[in-house]
């Protein structure tokens, strides 16, 4: 299995990776020959690895949630030109952060936590691990640590000197949107429908707002395109703490049957209507390809989890910036002077 996974990943990362770099070779020296490896950092900061690991543990014994939220700023950062940690900027003269677009406002959380690696790294190894990188990494050792698969890291990804709120706007999707929506941005970025379906299980941990998934527990809320097929005595019981207004930061399990564990559970919820947002149960019901992959899931446990993992690095291949392009930031909701 681990050597499959290998050349599935290699496949990946020369597809993403090598077509830009060839392209930026001809007008280079030809000493631009960086790409994504799992041994960026064997030499220059061989403890990076290490360092990462065990802020990712004491932020989640402080914080059982923080693992789910940790795995989600990798995603949130690759969807909106890249993985580049533009995500981590803060507003700043003319940059408009992008913690402040729809989907990250008053949700994305554990930018403290990436902060305290981040120095600590810079104590270890100054300026050589990117935030994006750091991202990463967390991302995998979040899903590790709640019970999930692992994966090897690619690394080498650099940092952008620019965030932009527009495309977190545009390029992540609401938890309204349709199915094909869904499947469209997922293919915006390169990913397919395999992809969308095992990243999605990542609702399997953490937690969603009552503002989130309002609109489906109210006939009278939402627009036609909503998916109504929820369980009613689950309804009820989420009405309860989200009612028709107000309310609105109350949060709730995304998986309410084990939620602080990686497993399967999010695809059986979804075969039994207990997806708690719209996007999560049109996977069920909107597409007999997308149905198989959930009924497959809730299976097969192995199965999901050796999607999940390749399907991460692919999300985490999107539009890296390598070479000199970029910088390695100092602090990572600042770029360097
Ligand atoms: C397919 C499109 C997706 C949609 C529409 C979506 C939507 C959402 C929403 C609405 C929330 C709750 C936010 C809140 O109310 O504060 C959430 C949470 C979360 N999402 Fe997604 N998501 C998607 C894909 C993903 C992917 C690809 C990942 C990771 C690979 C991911 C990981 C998470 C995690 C772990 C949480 C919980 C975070 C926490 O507890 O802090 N999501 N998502
Ligand atoms: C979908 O959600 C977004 C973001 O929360 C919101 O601005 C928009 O009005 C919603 N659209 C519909 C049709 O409910």
């Amino acid at each position: 299995m681990a050597k499959s996974m290998m050349y599935n990943s290699l496949a990946q990362i020369s597809l993403v990776v090598m077509i830009p770099l060839c392209a930026c070779c001809e007008t280079d020296e030809g000493t631009s020959t960086a790409s994504l490896s799992h041994h960026f950092y064997d030499n220059s900061c061989p403890k990076a690895q290490e360092i990462v690991q065990s802020f990712v543990a004491k932020a989640y014994s402080d914080d059982p949630r923080m693992a789910a939220s940790l795995l989600r700023l990798h995603y949130h950062d690759c969807f909106v030109n890249g993985c580049d940690a533009s995500l981590l900027l803060d507003n700043s003269g003319t940059l408009e952060s992008e913690k402040r677009s729809v989907v990250n406002i008053n949700s994305a959380r554990g930018f403290e936590v990436i902060d305290d690696i981040k120095s600590a790294l810079e104590d270890e190894c100054p300026q050589t691990v990117s935030c994006a990188d750091i991202l990463a990494l967390v991302a995998r050792d979040s899903t590790v640590i709640t019970g999930g698969p692992s994966w090897e890291v690619y690394l080498g990804r650099r940092d952008a000197r620019e965030a932009s709120l527009i495309a977190s706007d545009n390029n992540i999707p609401f938890a309204n949107s349709t199915f094909s929506n869904l499947v469209n941005k997922f293919n915006d970025q390169g990913l397919d429908l395999t992809d969308l379906a095992a990243l999605l299980g990542s609702h399997t941990i953490g937690n969603s707002r009552c503002k989130s998934f309002r609109t489906r527990l109210y006939k009278n809320l939402g627009n036609e395109d909503l998916d109504r097929n929820m369980d009613q005595n689950f309804a009820s019981m989420l009405q309860q703490g989200c009612p028709i207004s107000g309310n609105d930061q109350n949060l709730f399990n995304l998986d309410y049957v084990t939620p602080t564990k990686f497993d399967n559970h999010y695809f059986k919820n979804l075969m039994t209507y207990k997806g708690l947002l719209n996007t999560d149960e049109v996977l069920f019901t909107k597409s007999s390809n997308s149905q198989e992959l959930v009924k497959l899931y809730a299976e097969n446990e192995e199965a999901f989890f050796e999607q999940f993992a390749k399907s991460m690095v692919k999300m985490g291949n999107i539009s890296p910036l390598t070479g000199t392009n970029g910088e390695i930031r100092r602090i990572c909701r600042r770029v360097n002077h």
